[in-house]
């Protein structure tokens, strides 16, 4: 992309993600303008704006999805194409493919990387123990649940091993109750992993609930109008839904987003 591996580190080890001077445009309509960001290490961040504000377009530049005009980003000190990332689609229906097991979709990262058949084999059973997952991943991806189908996504995300998760509106394709189901399984992928996590979501309360940070983005020309951070104890349960530090720093996000609106 635009960094050179011979570039000096930018970010201190502390730092997971550290963006300088971030321009892109779509053709000709700026979206963002010399935008800086610094990420701390083994957070859960998520990412919250306005409609069309440039979300995705922001963890696709981080993670290397698409390009940037012009600016700096680094993950753990190294460019993002020395980087090991993983990510989840918004749509689990598009991401999987349908004629592999669901065993063969997690294991594809790995087939990928020319790893041979008995390591795969060994890596995916690993992650499954850590994770405590049961499923027949015999089974191919249609026979599951919406809910079971984006955890194959996220455990395909998670089996190279990634520096950091990227996660755009993990939930928006999924009913109420496998939103629980997949929300909670996250939470302790992330508490048992310590994996920093970014993840982008519409909804204000669904972006407090899981988050350490929440980032709040403005409209365009994008820029970062407040990060603010939610330190209840984890793991997060219905309890932390109507606990005074949740119902305070959801108001006080909901606060900023309405004034931000306004302008
Ligand atoms: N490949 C592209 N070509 C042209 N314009 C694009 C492209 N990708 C995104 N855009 C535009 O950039 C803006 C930001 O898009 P992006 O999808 O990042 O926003 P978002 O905040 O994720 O939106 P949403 O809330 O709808 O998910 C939008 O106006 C979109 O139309
Ligand atoms: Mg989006």
């Amino acid at each position: 992309m635009f960094q050179l591996d011979s570039q000096p580190s930018i970010a201190p080890p502390e730092t997971c993600i550290e963006i300088q001077g971030l321009s892109k445009s779509f053709a000709g309509q700026t979206l963002y303008d010399n935008f800086d960001l610094s990420l701390p290490s083994g957070q859960f961040i998520s990412i919250f704006g306005p409609n069309g504000c440039g979300k995705s377009t922001l963890i696709n530049m981080i993670s290397g999805l698409i390009p940037i005009d012009s600016g700096r980003i680094s993950i753990n000190g190294k460019p993002i194409r020395r980087s090991r990332i993983g990510y989840v689609f918004q749509n689990y229906r598009d991401s999987l493919f349908p004629w592999m097991s669901a065993f063969d979709n997690i294991a594809y990262p790995l087939k990928v990387k020319g790893m041979k058949e008995r390591e795969c084999r060994d890596r995916v059973e690993q992650l499954i123990a850590t994770f405590n997952i049961r499923l027949d991943l015999k089974r191919y991806p249609y026979s599951f649940s919406g809910g079971q189908q984006q955890l194959i996504s996220i455990l395909r995300a998670l089996v190279a091993d990634p520096e950091v998760l990227f996660l755009d509106e993990p939930f928006s394709a999924l009913d109420f109750e496998t939103t629980l189901f997949v929300r909670d399984k996250l939470q302790e992928i992330f508490m048992t992993a310590q994996l920093p996590m970014l993840m982008v979501v519409h909804n204000l309360e669904e972006a407090v609930y899981l988050a350490d940070t929440v980032l709040l983005l403005s409209k365009r020309p994008t820029h970062l109008v407040a990060k603010v951070p939610f330190n209840a104890p984890r793991p997060r349960t219905p309890d932390t839904l109507s606990s005074p530090e949740f119902v305070q720093v959801s108001r006080h996000c909901l606060d900023i987003f309405q004034e931000e609106m306004r302008k």
